[in-house]
């Protein structure tokens, strides 16, 4: 990805494919989503997308929901690739038995598993319907193929700490060794919830209780993520609790796409009806980015100020 500034038009962009989930994830809102945010996007939709797109060289096919519960994404990622486009999604890793396993390394340029802790019923209750041995069995099936195919994919990790899981990053390392992990992030459990839903304060208030708040314990972990990422070999990244903004440079060059064509500034904040800033299937992009609310705020956050939509991030 690029990291220059961009004025005229977004260069990354994440694009929901679907905001349907089969998992319950305590960390997420998704089960607290109201069912006009329900659904998912169509291949065609997301064709119209692109093309509104002509600026885009990054595209992680990701959003509040789970990516494989649209049996087109692995098109839509093929789609982008053609293009030059860099692919990648995350994944709650449940679902790729549906898939052949060399068309969908084949789409992607990164993989991204969500992995929440090393221990199985640990795991069950962090990835609330999910079964460990089933995602890591997905997970060394990918790594396999990618291995005897030649791929280039990348097959990482991202890991959300909460008081549930903080004595999981060394599982977590053997686990991702042992499935040749490429790359693994670990990120403090983030407040992502919209403002304006009532029922968002049920998660919210549920959320807050399972946040590692302390300064010392959030240190303790940076510093065990950077040793063990030494020794292991595995590049590893650690995102604390620290405000994004000021300094946050995802809203100047990206943006977000809800499935039903909704643009908000960051993944960071994916509700369009509380921070949204046009709709990319109705509208040209750059009426959208260059809108005088939307040229605001960029410019608020560029000269060290923090945006309202910003408040309370991560
Ligand atoms: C919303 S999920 C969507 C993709 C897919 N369903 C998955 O679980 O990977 C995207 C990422 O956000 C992470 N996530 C969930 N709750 C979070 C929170 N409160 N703060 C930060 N990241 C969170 C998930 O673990 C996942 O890695
Ligand atoms: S983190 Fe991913 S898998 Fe878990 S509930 Fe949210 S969208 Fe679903």
């Amino acid at each position: 990805m690029t990291t220059e500034n961009h004025e005229n038009a977004p260069l990354h962009v994440h694009i929901e494919p679907t905001s349907l989930c089969n998992l319950r994830c305590p960390t997420c809102y998704n089960e607290f989503l109201p069912a006009r945010r329900r659904g998912s996007l169509s291949l065609n939709d997301y064709l119209r997308l692109l093309a509104n797109l002509p600026t885009v060289n990054d595209v992680s096919l990701l959003g509040l929901g789970e990516p494989f519960m649209n049996p087109e994404l692995l098109s839509m990622a093929e789609e982008t690739k053609s293009r030059g486009i860099t692919v990648r999604t995350a994944t709650n890793g449940t679902l790729m038995e549906r898939y052949d396993p060399v068309r969908t390394l084949n789409a992607f340029d990164e993989i991204v598993f969500s992995i929440d802790a090393a221990d199985a019923e640990l795991f069950a209750s962090v990835r609330k319907g999910a079964d460990l041995a089933v995602v890591s069995n997905n997970m060394a099936n990918l790594a396999a193929t990618r291995k005897r195919e030649g791929l280039a994919t990348l097959l990482t990790t991202n890991t959300v700490l909460s008081q549930a899981n903080r004595d999981q990053i060394a599982g977590l390392f053997e686990l991702a060794k042992s499935l040749g992990v490429a790359k693994m992030r670990f990120v403090m459990a983030g407040d992502l919830a919209s403002r304006k839903e009532a029922a968002m304060q049920v998660h919210r208030k549920r959320l807050l209780a399972m946040r590692i708040e302390e300064a010392g314990i959030e240190q303790s972990l940076a510093d065990e993520v950077k040793a063990l990422g030494a020794s292991s070999g595995i590049p590893a990244s650690f995102a604390g609790n620290a405000p994004y903004a000021p300094d946050c440079w995802w809203p100047l060059r990206g943006a977000y796409i809800s499935h039903d064509g909704g643009v908000t500034p960051c993944c960071m904040r994916m509700d369009p009806d509380d921070y949204g800033f046009g709709n990319a299937l109705e509208q040209p992009m750059s009426e959208i980015w260059n809108s005088p609310a939307y040229a605001r705020f960029r410019r608020e956050l560029a000269t060290g100020g923090i945006p309202e939509v910003c408040e309370g991030c991560p």
